[in-house]
């Protein structure tokens, strides 16, 4: 009995991982949620800030550049730190279903914490134009999936009607419950690096994303957290690159599916990030992205969907302007576990296929 005492005591003793509680817990007095919220969590939040060497180094002027790796949220995405709020702020609202349009993540994360919620999910999807596995997720979790022979745009604006005229809660990034959850990234960054980067590097498509941050860096800042704002650096895909050329794109096209978006329903609140944080937008084209897609895999083992390697991408393109010895956070929006395709047909991995199941066979094909 004592000995079994003695045993558990050490365990305790040795415990070094505590369980995250999700992000709203965890910010609880950062959000607007009350006792009255039914907190709808899969404990997303937390995802680590990884310093990367290669990008460093290419960069030089000991410049320190890192990646917030959110692609390590539940779903595998950024959406779930927005989700857990739209869909808790929904429940407490005695909503029975939300809807969304999604260029693929959002209606992952939708339909998981909508179906944690006892929610119906329906999902809008542009046609042939969403990564198989964000199309899995949201199958899975049990979405009532509905694809459309248009763009994430028109599917946004057909979402955004029908919620103006049936019960049921849109929980695309104009709902202001999203930006609030998805600030709570740029908390993390500065608790982990003791103060705001120089520079927040960050893939656009509907601005939400650097819309939340920005909101985060000055909520922390105001309340003296950090003692600086970083410069917000946005990026889209060339041939998707409405905020860049400050026009809609009729027919956005790109590799990196996730942002293939022409007509940003965040253009005012980007446009106004850029300008109160010095900020700078940038086009890049789809072989930059997979250059920087590639790179991360291969030299740093980190696996990102191609849009999120937007962010690297362009801090690259912008390398000449880097201030020496600064820090800079590069946003990984999504896993990339999410676009299988792209990965099958872009890397230079050496594969040895058909052999003869033979070590000969084998080590021949080593060439040690
Ligand atoms: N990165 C990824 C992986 C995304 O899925 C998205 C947006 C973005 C970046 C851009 O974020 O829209 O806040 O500027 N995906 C949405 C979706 C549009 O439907 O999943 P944003």
């Amino acid at each position: 009995m004592s000995f079994i005492k003695t045993i558990k005591n050490s365990f305790k003793k040795n415990t070094v991982h505590k369980t995250w509680p999700g992000l709203i817990e965890a910010y609880m007095q950062w959000l607007p949620v009350s006792e009255k919220t039914p907190i709808i969590t899969l404990q997303e939040g937390a995802t680590p800030l990884i310093y990367i060497r290669s990008v460093s180094e290419e960069i030089g002027k000991n410049v320190k550049v890192y990646v917030k790796y959110d692609g390590l949220n539940p779903t595998g995405s950024f959406k779930d730190r927005g989700m857990t709020m739209a869909i808790s702020k929904a429940k407490e609202n005695n909503c029975e279903a939300v809807i969304c349009a999604s260029t693929g993540n959002t209606s992952a994360s939708a339909a998981a914490y909508a179906k944690r919620g006892n929610m119906r999910a329906f999902v809008l999807i542009p046609e042939g134009y969403v990564a198989q596995g964000k199309l899995a997720q949201a199958l899975v979790y049990g979405a009532e999936v509905i694809s459309i022979n248009g763009n994430f745009d028109k599917a946004l604006d057909i979402v955004r009607e029908i919620s103006t005229q049936y019960p049921v809660t849109l929980v695309n990034s104009v709902n202001p419950f999203r930006l609030e959850g998805q600030k709570t990234s740029a908390f993390e960054i500065i608790e982990s690096l003791g103060n705001a980067p120089d520079w927040l590097c960050i893939p656009m498509g509907n601005a939400g994303n650097i819309s939340a941050y920005w909101m985060g860096f000055q909520e922390y800042f105001k309340h003296k957290r950090s003692d600086k704002l970083p410069r917000m650096l946005g990026f889209q895909a060339s041939g998707s690159a409405p905020l860049v050329h400050e026009k809609i794109i009729h027919e956005p096209q790109t590799i990196a599916t996730a942002i293939r978006i022409g007509n940003p329903v965040n253009r005012e609140k980007a446009l106004k990030v850029k300008k109160e944080s010095n900020g700078k937008f940038l086009a890049i084209t789809d072989e930059e992205i997979i250059r920087a897609y590639k790179l991360l895999g291969e030299k740093e083992g980190i696996f990102c969907e191609p849009a999120s390697a937007a962010s690297v991408a362009g801090l690259l393109k912008l390398k000449r302007e880097v201030p020496k010895d600064s820090t800079i956070v590069c946003v990984l929006t999504g896993n990339g576990l999410k676009d299988p395709d792209c990965a099958i047909n872009n890397n230079d991995a050496i594969f040895h296929t058909n052999l003869d199941p033979t070590i000969n066979d084998v080590v021949k094909a080593m060439k040690l």
